[in-house]
């Protein structure tokens, strides 16, 4: 049975991303959702792999989705102080390997994604608009710098990032997303805003099990066959790495918190991001425990309610083309 959509206006969201395809699975998700999300646009970010290569996956899951009323921009093309790391290794060359999506026939905005997100910001009633990090926060931290009086009017920052008890995947104690740019993590730790993160300890539970993946091919439109062909050439990466019984299915938590943020649990904690050293670079150092007097600034969640989460993927995603 369909969830009962609200009879709410549509919460007023901007999506930054690295797709990726469990970016693209968050994308299409925000995208089935229309009548409780109103996505004022979509920034890429490098992460993944560069710049133009996630602009344009970008442009593609936009047109798999059908929303022709979607703008697009791109943003930072690397790190605000580090080296560019990506992952091909994990999402391939394209960094959207698995389908064979048409090259987009819509294009880029004009302007500059980090611009995008001032003005809007700019030009909203504050409280209203939540930004929704899939990637690297490099365009959040360089909006915050740049125009440190946004940061008030963001209603909320929610951010797939970080982790707890479960540690790091690019580093034994470092997530990639912040891993990728910490000096951008720390500024937005420190901005302000309301945060909530979505670490590893909940992307882990939130597994893309095989009767699941299989779930998407069996809604028969193009929309699952090719979320069903990503997942199965991202997933194989992770089946190698942790042996378990599917992938975890990262991005699309951010999104689904946003739709249903019931189905997480977590603390109003402390984190910090490790800037200094090598060693433990991009660490979230989450004061899960309270052992520290440093203020509160962040909701680490660190719970899913995962069969809700597959149930809406499947629900929302099979009302795509
Ligand atoms: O660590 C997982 C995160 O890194 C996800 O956002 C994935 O897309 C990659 O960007
Ligand atoms: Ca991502």
């Amino acid at each position: 049975m369909p969830e009962a959509k609200p009879e709410t206006t549509p919460q007023k969201i901007i999506i930054d991303t690295d797709p990726g395809q469990d970016d693209a699975v968050a994308l299409l998700l925000a995208l089935a959702s229309p009548q409780e999300l109103e996505v004022l646009g979509i920034v890429s970010v490098a992460g993944n792999v560069g710049l133009a290569q996630n602009s344009k996956n970008a442009l593609k899951i936009v047109e798999l989705s059908g929303r022709d009323d979607i703008r697009v921009y791109a943003g930072c093309d690397r790190p605000i102080r580090r080296t560019p790391v990506t992952a091909e290794h994990v999402h391939g060359q394209s960094g959207l390997d698995g389908p064979d999506l048409p090259d987009p026939k819509i294009s880029l905005e004009d302007v500059h994604g980090v611009d995008f997100i001032i003005q809007t910001l700019e030009n909203s009633p504050e409280n209203e608009i939540i930004l929704c990090a899939l990637g690297p926060l490099t365009n959040i931290a360089m909006a915050l710098v740049r125009a440190p009086h946004i940061a008030p009017k963001i209603k909320e920052i929610v951010l797939m990032g970080g982790g707890c008890f479960e540690g790091g995947n690019i580093t034994p104690t470092a997530e990639f997303n912040i891993y990728v740019d910490p000096e951008a993590a720390d500024i937005v730790m420190h901005c302000g805003a309301p945060i909530t993160i979505i670490p590893l300890d909940v992307t882990h539970a939130a597994l893309a099990t095989k009767d699941r993946l299989q779930s998407f091919l069996n809604m028969g439109n193009k929309t699952g066959a090719a979320i069903h062909q990503m997942l199965t050439f991202s997933e194989r990466f992770d089946l190698e790495k942790y042996q378990w019984r599917g992938a975890p299915l990262h991005d699309p938590c951010v999104i689904a918190y946003v739709l249903a943020p019931d189905m997480f649990s977590g603390r109003f904690i402390n984190v910090e991001i490790e800037v200094s050293s090598e060693l433990t670079r991009g660490m979230t150092v989450a004061d899960f425990w309270g052992v520290t007097d440093r203020e509160p600034n962040a909701t680490f969640m660190r719970y899913i309610d995962d069969d809700h989460y597959y149930t809406m993927l499947a629900e929302r995603l099979a009302t795509l083309p």
